[in-house]
């Protein structure tokens, strides 16, 4: 597959974009917080999310200019969690594949993601991009790249 997804950080101009996403249907089935957010709060926590780099990153994934996705990252005890989505109506094409393939390699320290036991997709993208199952806890799966011991542990 040609390699046309592009990253960049995440400003404050996409807050209405990462809004929409946020609360679309299927975004919100595979969040944890599947609460409808709304924008003043969004405001809120995508200023504090972009004034803390040290702890969280926010990327927008685009092709050919145009946004289809985002990723995050949150780092708690030298450990990244990444959590991902897809613009809906750019689902299915093999962005997310890129997106996270892309990211995986930009880091130093260990990396984790939580999917939801019922979201066969985001299995497939975690896996594609070389995360490795740890556990699986109350209907969550816990993945580790590549080889980052249990944060259990
Ligand atoms: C999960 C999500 C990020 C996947 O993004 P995507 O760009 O559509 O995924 P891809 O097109 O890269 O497809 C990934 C894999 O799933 C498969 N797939 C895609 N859509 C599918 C569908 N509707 N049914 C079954 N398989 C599907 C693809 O064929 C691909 O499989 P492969 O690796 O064997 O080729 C996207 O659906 C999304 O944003 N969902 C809502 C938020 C979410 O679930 N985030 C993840 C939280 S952990």
């Amino acid at each position: 597959m040609t390699d046309r997804v592009s990253l960049r950080p995440a400003e404050m101009k996409d807050a209405e974009t990462l809004f929409i996403w946020r609360n679309d249907l299927e975004t919100r089935k595979a969040s944890h917080n599947s609460d409808e957010v709304i924008f003043e709060s969004h405001l809120i926590w995508l200023d504090a999310s972009l004034s803390n780099p040290s702890k969280r990153l926010l990327w927008i994934a685009e092709v050919g200019g145009e946004a289809i996705g985002t990723c995050r990252a949150d780092l708690a005890e030298n450990v990244w969690e990444l959590s991902w989505t897809i613009a809906p109506e750019a689902r299915g094409k093999g962005f997310a594949h890129q997106m996270l393939s892309k990211l995986v390699h930009s880091f130093d320290e260990p990396l984790v993601a939580q999917v939801k036991g019922d979201n066969i997709v985001s299995m497939k993208v975690a896996e594609r991009a070389g995360f490795v199952l740890d556990k699986q806890e109350n209907g969550v799966l816990f993945y580790v790249y590549p080889d980052t011991p249990s944060i259990a542990d």
